[in-house]
């Protein structure tokens, strides 16, 4: 079954991950939520009726643990988390239409008829397992708190969570070497009662499941390996007291008086109790939750599956970070079905954010955190360019404050900025706003296009293609007015003139229209500045078209330059912070072997043989090397690569003395992009790894020059 091509008659619903209300939010945090944002406006801007929601995920013993470290009641700890999110998340102009939590009324209630709708339909059973145990304390060990080797991939694990290594989800007493992160015992495996949803029951279901859900490439293909074979059940119940109550019938007995629900019960279906809140504000004739979430109406709804139910619900889209595909394609739509709840049409599936290669981490303190960003004194918008612009959705990125200023001051200062400001700034003087004639012909196929090229982004989910419209018609427009010259036109060729100037203000509007979803806040200003009415958020992407006012007044410049020693700043902060954390890693890891958590994750996009035959790397011999002035960890080295010498700018010095690199063998990238380093020319670049630079070399003597192949 194919979807209906956006905007369709169907209500969407687009979700973000719910964050842990456990620690502060750093800017990998923040990807999934700026993409989901704009998705969400990109779908509006479309026509397709959207709720954007989300919430606070309280429960679980990542909150459990995390309020014990500091002595607090879970409850109030992750609600004090949860206020904190909701405050921080408009300040990057993340607006959701709700933002509600998992331990309130609506979901806990919800939670509960999921849960019995899966007991009546016959999908839950109760199971005999082992569970880890802390015989000095105790108590059992669920999830968080214990650790110890993945079964899979045989990397450190969490009891539940394979989070260093193959990612996937582990069921209680699967983790080997299991040892309890509250004593550092190892932990002892106990005999104890569970629930469990029956998996298999839905095997075929999730097959087809997997054949037509929509986005990322990650997220669709990964769960096949994991529904080969017969599917594990999953136990839905913990020995712990913070969580939802596992509903338990009558004749359940007081066993299961002691048992919570796993938090991944209740925090996906916060996903329908956060648009159902959403709904109950607006009115059910503006926005009907039941429209979206439920199958088949009220009729069917509750009931056993059957396989005549198709995807009759609204369009459910949930963006997450790639550590969470499992639990939204497999266990999501099987728990979804189980209790009649119509399935997910797409899961769009966000890339790590890493510093310097290396994953963020909270505990260790690498990261860019949010607070911090704002208290920069930067837009928030800009932030969102650049993390929702700087990869496709589902690639790795770097944070690199470096990259931030560039594409700021390249791209919207230097871009967009410079248009917007050039255009409006002209039409004002000369024309007091837009000039009084119609748009000419390619002009307005120009913009007719981009409404296209905006269309097939939404509806390819491609939030980096959304913004790159409005940036490629704005390139279109300086390059138009730089090369018609309307400011020498205006005395010989006036009609020349204003028509230049008329198209270049209906560009203008267009930008600020298909720009809005990933800069929204910058959008509006602009929108003032045309001195249209009403927000811009509200109109439709085919007002890119329509005539702006006739008269507006003397803009102001809708980006400020990012100043170098501002950058300077923050950057020498962040690198001390790495440092540090970087030390941590070396005294917690006594072999001196790499993290696996911190090596920079594998490129999923392969490439050719074609275009790694395009890459020129040579075996090369330094023949000179010598310190940089002002610049500490680089060295100017002259290499001979048999053809000819060449002078080349390399980050070597923190591991490599400049005396001792003559006569070392290297590799070198022959065909790099000259670059000039501090005043001198880098023409190649020789291959090291690591942020402390090891030098690659070869261990025969392969002629100066060879070719790496
Ligand atoms: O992994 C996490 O951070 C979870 N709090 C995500 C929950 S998403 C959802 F399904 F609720
Ligand atoms: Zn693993």
């Amino acid at each position: 079954m194919s979807h209906d091509e956006f905007p369709t008659d169907h209500p969407a619903v687009v979700t973000c991950g719910l964050p842990y209300a456990n620690g502060d939010l750093h800017v990998g945090h923040l990807r999934t939520y700026v993409d989901g944002d704009a998705l969400s406006r990109a779908l509006r801007r479309i026509g397709q009726q959207t709720a954007f929601v989300c919430g606070s995920d309280m429960h679980g013993t990542p909150v459990a643990v995390n309020a014990a470290k500091e002595g607090v009641d879970p409850r109030e700890f992750a609600l004090e988390y949860h206020e904190t999110y909701a405050e921080t998340f408009p300040q990057f102009n993340v607006e959701f239409d709700n933002y509600g939590h998992t331990d309130d009324e609506t979901n806990t209630e919800l939670t509960r008829e999921f849960v019995r709708s899966w007991i009546d339909n016959d999908h839950v059973h109760e199971k005999e397992i082992q569970v880890a145990w802390d015989t000095e304390e105790d108590q059992p060990l669920p999830d968080r708190y214990v650790e110890g080797t993945c079964p899979y991939c045989g990397e450190h694990a969490r009891g539940d969570e394979c989070d260093e290594g193959c990612q996937r989800h582990l069921e209680p007493g699967e983790i080997e070497d299991p040892v309890s992160t509250l004593t550092g015992n190892p932990a002892e495996y106990r005999a104890r009662e569970h629930k469990f949803l029956r998996l298999s029951d839905f095997q075929e279901y999730l097959q087809g499941f997997l054949d037509r859900v929509e986005g990322t490439d990650n997220a669709r293909n990964q769960p096949r390996e994991w529904i080969e074979g017969e599917l594990q059940d999953l136990c839905i119940t913990r020995d712990m007291d913070w969580g939802v109550d596992y509903p338990a019938r009558e004749d359940e007995g007081a066993a299961t008086e002691d048992l919570v629900l796993y938090v991944w019960v209740d925090a996906p279906i916060e996903y329908v109790a956060s648009t159902k809140q959403y709904s109950e504000r607006v009115g059910a004739d503006e926005y009907d939750w039941e429209q979206v979430w439920k199958v088949g109406g009220e009729e069917r709804h509750g009931t056993a599956w059957d396989d005549d139910w198709t995807h009759e619900g609204g369009e459910v889209i949930h963006v997450i970070g790639r550590d969470i595909i499992q639990h939204h394609a497999v266990f999501w739509p099987a728990m979804l079905r189980g209790a009649g709840y119509n399935e997910p049409r797409s899961i769009l599936a966000t890339g790590f954010v890493g510093i310097d290669g290396k994953a963020l981490s909270t505990s260790r303190n690498r990261a860019v955190w949010a607070d911090e960003y704002l208290d920069a004194g930067f837009h928030p918008d800009l932030f969102r360019y650049y993390i929702a612009t700087g990869a496709e959705l589902d690639t790795d990125v770097d944070f690199s404050w470096d990259r931030f200023q560039e594409r700021v001051n390249g791209e919207l200062v230097g871009n967009v900025g410079n248009f917007i400001y050039r255009s409006l700034l002209f039409a004002e003087r000369n024309y007091d706003g837009t000039p009084d004639t119609e748009v000419s012909a390619d002009v307005q196929k120009r913009i007719a296009e981009a409404i296209d090229d905006f269309e097939t982004a939404v509806r390819e989910y491609n939030v980096r293609d959304l913004a790159e419209v409005a940036t490629a018609l704005s390139n279109y427009g300086n390059e138009y007015i730089q090369s018609e010259e309307p400011w020498n036109l205006v005395d010989d060729d006036p009609e020349r003139a204003e028509q230049v100037i008329r198209d270049c203000v209906q560009l203008t509007k267009a930008v600020a229209v298909l720009l809005q979803p990933v800069l929204p806040g910058k959008a509006e200003r602009l929108w003032g500045q045309l001195d249209e009415q009403g927000s811009v958020a509200d109109v439709s992407v085919d007002a890119a078209l329509e005539a702006p006012p006739a008269e507006f007044d003397e803009p102001d410049e809708l980006f400020e330059q990012v100043e170098d020693d501002h950058i300077a700043d923050l950057n020498a902060e962040l690198r001390d912070r790495v440092a540090a954390a970087n030390e941590d890693d070396e005294d917690g890891d006594a072999d001196g072997a790499e993290d696996a958590a911190d090596l920079e994750p594998l490129v999923e996009d392969r490439i050719s043989f074609e275009e790694f035959e395009g890459v020129d790397m040579r075996v090369g011999e330094i023949v000179t090397a010598e310190p940089v002035e002002d610049a500490d960890k680089l060295l100017r080295l002259e290499v001979d690569i048999g053809h000819e010498t060449r002078q080349v700018v390399a980050g070597l010095a923190r591991l490599h003395e400049a005396d001792d690199l003559p006569g070392t063998r290297v590799i070198l990238l022959a065909n790099m992009e000259r670059a000039e380093l501090f005043g001198i020319e880098s023409n190649g670049m020789v291959l090291a790894a690591g942020d402390e630079a090891d030098l690659l070399t070869t261990h025969e003597d392969a002629p100066l020059g060879t070719r790496i192949k």
